[in-house]
């Protein structure tokens, strides 16, 4: 989780929007921070960590942005402030790219490992042909499903499957449920490296789907590629830690044996 799945995306999204090598660990501690802070313990928003952290997030983007302002470069940000865009937007768009595009790749990846591991079958399959990348990329990103669910208010009456949705009610839809549902997926607890068709719904659905999905599937793809490459075996060593969040799915930590 630290040394490779947690550099990968953040990396990679830190290059494109120019964030300078020296704060990219801050950064990374902030995200992890704004993503996973503790409730206030009253039942509703954030705790006080997690509202720091994500203030200190768009007070960072609005240095950077300042800076960009006056010295654009060839980054996201420069774009950003460049493309007549109010400084909130600006800074919102930061923050949704950083969030959106470091935690969710990092647990892809790390789950993808901890399938792997766990599927020996698999892994050797996938070893042994190449031409599976692409298929296991789209089954790793079905089988740890990190944005576990996403809400939305609806916007008319509605009935599904035989359950009454009112215009307002707030809806919380369970990607994680739907990536295993059995009228769509043959055999959806197997974890299925060929998997085809996939149509699997990790990045959402509509005028919202992920702006990052390429990207996210570039990362992956590179990570497999890599563990072709270098890796015969690939062995849990440690107890696997779940974080304690419903929002998003994944692994805390993750102690490997790479052979
Ligand atoms: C495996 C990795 C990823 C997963 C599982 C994931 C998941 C999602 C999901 C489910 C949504 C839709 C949210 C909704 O409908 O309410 C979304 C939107 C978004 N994602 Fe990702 N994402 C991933 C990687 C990335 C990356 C790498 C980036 C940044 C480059 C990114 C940036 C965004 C942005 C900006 C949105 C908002 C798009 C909009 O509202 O129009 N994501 N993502």
């Amino acid at each position: 989780m630290a040394e490779v799945a947690a550099q990968v995306p953040l990396r990679a999204i830190c290059e494109l929007l120019g964030v300078p090598e020296q704060d990219r660990q801050r950064v990374l501690e902030l995200t992890n921070e704004a993503m996973l802070g503790e409730g206030d313990g009253d039942g509703g928003g954030a705790g006080r960590a997690t509202r720091i952290a994500q203030s200190e997030i768009l007070l960072y983007y609005t240095r950077l942005a300042a800076q960009r302002r006056a010295a654009p470069g060839d980054d996201v940000i420069s774009l950003l402030v460049g493309g007549g865009l109010t400084e909130e937007e600006v800074l919102l768009n930061c923050y949704n790219l950083i969030i959106g595009g470091d935690e969710t790749a990092r647990l892809a990846m790390a789950g993808g490992v901890l399938a792997l591991a766990t599927y020996g079958e698999q892994w050797a399959r996938l070893r042994a042909d190449p031409e599976l990348d692409g298929t296991a990329v789209e089954e790793i990103l079905r089988w740890t499903t990190p944005a576990a669910h996403v809400g939305r208010i609806a916007t008319r009456d509605a009935e599904l499957a035989g359950r009454r949705i009112a215009a307002g009610d707030v809806l919380a839809l369970w990607t994680a449920s739907a990536n295993r549902d059995e009228a769509v997926f043959d055999e959806p607890d197997r974890f299925d490296v060929g998997r085809r068709p996939n149509r699997h719904l990790t990045f959402g659905y509509g005028p919202h789907f992920c702006l990052g999905a390429q990207l996210a599937r570039a990362e992956s793809a590179a990570l497999l590629a890599e563990l072709r490459a270098s890796v015969r075996a690939i062995e849990v060593t440690g107890p696997v830690t779940w974080l304690p969040t419903n929002f998003i799915n994944g692994i805390g930590s993750l102690p490997v044996a790479l052979t």
